[in-house]
């Protein structure tokens, strides 16, 4: 195990009804103006928007509100927030929606107090300070709950970029399963597999003897693959769906990636796919992740192997690992269709003949230099199979 250090001070509330105690929270974390910031539609029409708003009033606290965040969200927004923040005076800013509100609210939050073009951030610039950011989480997914990044799309290019920094963790989260029972099919089934993905990339390690976090990693994939089917199955399953949210926030505030190198390169691989075809960033997933493990499992046939056996039940073949490995990797794309996600880039909206440019951004873009690092290091050739294998 390697050293490490670990900071994930977001306070969470979980539950039921947990939303009534926003404007609690918020002052409790020292707001007293308030930026609301929320997507396109689904906060307004289930009623929590107006439960929040109710929330703050009750407290006597000031608020505005910003809303069209889109799913993959743009910098053109974030500009916009960045100044109603400072004209009005917003000391937090409060992001009421799934991962791409939540980044957006982050990308404002630390945009406000810095003098220069908050797109510095996600050009490799550390974010150290932000104002206050708390969050209602609608869908799980993203982990940006609890999570240091931020991952924002940046019109002019269409670049999708990270930043990260421990200023903009949440300083609360209020985590209501309830909330995510409005979901469609097809979102709660990409948010299964990005928290699934936020597991993969941790497991995918290069470190040795790392047991506890294998260990956890696959506990939480079981959880996932027992939970997933029940929520698609049934999308009022509160037990199924609290499950589920609870493992979304594990999978991705570095409980399971302390003391071990991660992989990532999935992530980077799938970015330009949601930039360019504005697709799900977990159906997106659902189509890289098994191409990117057909192209690497050789560099580590034994981890693949065990997690084919560990959590997708395939039998340990001694003689030929690499047979094993391989039903693993089936087995979880066969898992992700089932539960609705694409498995080429058919289905997924995306073009083969658009491969070039998608590795040119990937690997050339935004100051990249040619190369991905992670588990096994990737360049523009090994990126372009990787492309052609999900055709
Ligand atoms: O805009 P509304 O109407 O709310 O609709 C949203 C959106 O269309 C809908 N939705 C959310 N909650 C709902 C609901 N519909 C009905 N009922 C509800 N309760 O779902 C759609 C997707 O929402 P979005 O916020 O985009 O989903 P998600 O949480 O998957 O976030 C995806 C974004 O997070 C980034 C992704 O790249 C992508 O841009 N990521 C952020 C990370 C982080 N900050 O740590 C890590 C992740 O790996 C990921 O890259
Ligand atoms: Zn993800």
């Amino acid at each position: 195990m390697e050293n490490f250090t670990f900071y994930s001070p977001t306070f969470f509330a979980f539950g039921k009804d947990t939303e009534q105690q926003t404007g609690e929270y918020v002052k409790r974390f020292g707001g007293s103006k308030v930026l609301i910031h929320y997507g396109g539609k689904s906060a307004k029409s289930s009623g929590l928007l107006d439960r929040v708003e109710a929330s703050l009033k009750k407290e006597g606290i000031p608020y505005v509100m910003l809303g069209g965040v889109k799913p993959n969200p743009r910098s053109g927004l974030v500009y916009e927030g960045i100044e109603l923040c400072k004209n009005e005076g917003v000391d937090f800013v409060l992001a009421v929606g799934g991962g791409s509100v939540i980044d957006s609210s982050k990308a404002i939050a630390a945009g406000v107090v810095y003098d220069g073009d908050f797109w510095d951030f996600y050009s490799g610039k550390r974010i150290e300070k932000a104002l206050p950011v708390g969050t209602i989480l609608t869908i799980a997914a993203a982990g940006s709950e609890g999570s240091p990044d931020s991952v924002i799309t940046k019109e002019e290019g269409m670049f999708k970029r990270g930043a990260s920094g421990d200023a903009i963790r949440p300083k609360f989260s209020i985590l209501n399963p309830a909330l995510t029972q409005t979901l469609p099919a097809y979102q709660s089934a990409a948010g299964i597999t990005d928290i699934m993905a936020h597991l993969y990339e941790r497991y995918l390690t290069n470190s040795k003897e790392v047991e506890v976090t294998d260990r956890l990693i696959e506990a939480l994939l079981l959880t996932m693959k027992h939970e997933g089917p029940r929520v698609i199955a049934d999308p009022n399953n509160y037990e199924a769906r609290a499950n589920i949210m609870w493992a979304g926030m594990m999978a991705h505030n570095n409980s399971c990636g302390v003391g071990r190198s991660q992989d990532w390169t999935s992530h980077d691989i799938e970015h330009e796919l949601s930039a360019l075809y504005d697709c799900a960033h977990g159906a997106g997933l659902a189509v890289t992740m098994p191409a990117v493990h057909r192209y690497v499992y050789k560099h580590d046939v034994m981890r693949f192997a065990k997690v084919a056996v560990r959590v997708w039940g395939c039998q340990m073949d001694f003689d030929h690992p690499e047979v094993t490995a391989l039903e693993g990797i089936a087995a979880f794309q066969n898992f992700l269709c089932s539960i609705g996600m694409p498995k080429n880039f058919e289905e997924l909206g995306a073009k083969k003949e658009d491969i070039p440019k998608l590795v040119e951004v990937l690997c050339r873009g935004n100051g990249r230099e040619g190369s991905l690092t992670g588990f096994v290091t990737l360049d523009e050739e090994d990126c372009t199979k990787i492309y052609e294998m999900m055709v």
